[in-house]
Order: structure tokens, then sequence, then C-alpha cells
């Protein structure tokens, strides 16, 4: 069923509602209900966004929103903000140790095994939606104990070698604790999704304690981002017929099966730059780095390798 409204047409079939044609279509508040939702007609003439808005409040207080949550808010806003505020240290430690050995790799090899690093709180919505569905009672010590990803950061590299070396060196240093780790690069998932994810702990140093924290390390190729992004994205895209969607997912998983051979491919490469580049050096002392690996010096020195 289609609404006209002032801001665009609310499209309303079972079990979900949606903005459609409108300027302020938002897929994130585009929720899948249980129950067909019955649109009076005043929601229509009072503005699409804000009916959207009310929905999503309706929803979130519906669904994630029980006495439960209330009374813990209530209770613990000033511990809960404190519980985040050391989630966001944490990350400060975790990416200064990256940037350390990026910064030593590059002294040491010439080029960053990092292309960059993004990092991440879980929102406060989405750790009640994480507690309820984990169905985990929703006090700070049960959260901090089951809600892993709390912290999350995310390191982008250009080969997947790095990511493994990169791993090794984190887990190598003595105050880092591994608590998981899962290989979805040599496993990837069924979607077709890749990445190493690694669950460690690391202390922070407060003003009286040392206190340890949990942080989701994600490590993954540019490729494997751009697959992820992407993918991610298209997830939330729901009024999709069943079989469309399905036909859609393989293909999705057909592309990042073709991106790790592109990433295969491209590692090669570096390799027989780096050999051709030894080949070429004169024994003994080192040569000056390279200016860029597309630039003029790299073609006139690997000759034939680049055209
Ligand atoms: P979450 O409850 O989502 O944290 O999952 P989990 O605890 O079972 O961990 P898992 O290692 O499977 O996934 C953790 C994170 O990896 C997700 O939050 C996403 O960021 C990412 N991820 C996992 N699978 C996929 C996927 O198929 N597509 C995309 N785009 N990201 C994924
Ligand atoms: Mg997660």
């Amino acid at each position: 069923m289609l609404l006209r409204t002032g801001n665009g047409q609310l499209k309303v079939s079972a079990g979900r509602i949606r903005l459609v044609n409108g300027d302020a279509c938002r897929s994130s508040i585009c929720y899948n209900y249980d129950k067909i939702i019955k649109i009076k007609w005043e929601y229509v003439h009072m503005g699409v966004e804000e009916f959207l808005k009310q929905e999503e409040e309706r929803f979130i207080r519906d669904n994630l929103m029980s006495d439960e949550v209330f009374d813990f808010i209530r209770a613990n806003t000033l511990p809960f903000n404190q519980l985040m505020a050391y989630y966001r240290c944490a990350i400060m430690e975790v990416e200064t140790k990256f940037k350390v050995l990026n910064e030593q790799f590059s002294l040491q090899y010439d080029r960053n095994p990092i292309e960059s690093i993004k990092t991440r709180i879980k929102s406060t919505e989405g750790i009640i939606k994480k507690a309820n569905k984990k169905k985990i009672p929703f006090t700070m010590q049960s959260i901090e104990e089951n809600i892993r990803d709390i912290a999350g950061i995310r390191v982008i590299c250009s080969f997947s070698e790095d990511i493994y070396m990169l791993a090794d060196c984190l887990l190598q240093q003595d105050d880092i604790r591994l608590i998981e780790m899962k290989d979805y690069i040599k496993h990837p998932k069924e979607s077709g999704y890749r990445s190493l994810h690694l669950i460690i702990e690391i202390p922070i140093f407060l003003q009286n304690e040392k206190r340890p924290m949990k942080v989701e390390v994600q490590l993954r190729t540019i490729a494997m981002d751009f697959w992820a992004s992407v993918e991610h994205k298209l997830r939330y895209k729901k009024n999709i017929p069943d079989s469309e969607a399905e036909s859609l997912a393989v293909e999705l998983s057909d592309y990042a099966d073709q991106l790790a051979d592109l990433d295969y491919k491209m590692e090669q490469i570096k390799k027989r730059i780096v050999d051709a580049e030894k080949q070429s050096e004169p024994t003994g002392e080192r040569k000056k780095p390279l200016p860029t690996i597309g630039g003029m010096l790299v073609k006139s020195r690997i000759n034939g390798l680049i055209k």
C-alpha cells in the first residue's frame, strides 16, 4: 500500500514500513515489525519525518526498553559513562600500538603496512540490543563480561600478509591477552565476509588502578573492507523479494571470492617488485627508498614489469 504525504510516500506492507521517494529517506529508520502497523490518518498529515521518528521511538520503547533497562539507566548513568570512557582509553592504547608498528615497519621496509585505522564505541542502543539478544542480565558487570565488542578498532591493510604480521606483532606484546581469534580470511563466512577478528584484553592505567579492558580488533585488506562496507549497506535494504535477495547473496559472495583473488594477485605483484628490487641492488649497501611504487623511478628500475 502506498500513502502519499507532503514529503514523499509511505510504503506499508506486511511487517514493514518505509519511506519512498522522500527527501529524508534513511534506511536506519526502516524497521521490520512483528505485526502490521495500523496507520492512522492523522499520521499521514503530520509529516513523514516526524511520523518515522515517533515510530522509531516506539520501536525502541517496545522492543528495547524493558523495566530492567530503565532501572539500570536510572541507577547507573554515571558509572556507565565512566565505563564508556574506559573503553575509549582502551581504543587509544590499541590504536597507538598499531601506529607504532606502522612507523617501525615503514622505517625498516620503506612502506606502511597500514592504510587506515577506524575506531568506534558501540552506541547505547547497540549495547541494549545486544544484551537483549544475548539474554544477559542488564548490569554493569554482565555487560562488561559478555559484550566483547563495545570497543572496536578496524585496521585496513594493503595485503593480507600484513594482516597476519600485524596480528602476530600485537599478540606478542606482553600486556596483550588474546581472548579469541576468528580467522574469516582462511575460513570466510557464507556471505563471503573476510577479515581477521581478535578479541583482546589490554590494560589501561588509571589514577589508582590498572584495569583490563576488552577490545575487538578487525584486520582486513582494502578489498575486504570495500566488500564488507558495501554489503553492510545493502543488508539494510529489506523490501526485496526473497528470490531476488537469494540471488543477490550468491552474487555478492561470488564478488567476495573475486576480490580475494585480486588481493592474492596484488600480493604476488608486490612480491615480484620486492624480488626485482633486490636483484637490481648492488650487493652490500642498501639503496635509498623508492619514492612511490607507481613512480617513474620504479618503472625505470624494474624494466618490463610495470608497463
Ligand atoms: P556480532 O554479534 O555481530 O558482533 O557477531 P559475533 O559476535 O558472532 O561476531 P562475528 O565475528 O561473527 O562478527 C562481528 C562483526 O564482524 C560484525 O559486527 C560485523 O562488523 C562483522 N561481520 C561479520 N559478518 C559479516 C558479514 O557477513 N558482512 C559484513 N559486512 N560484516 C560482517
Ligand atoms: Mg559486533
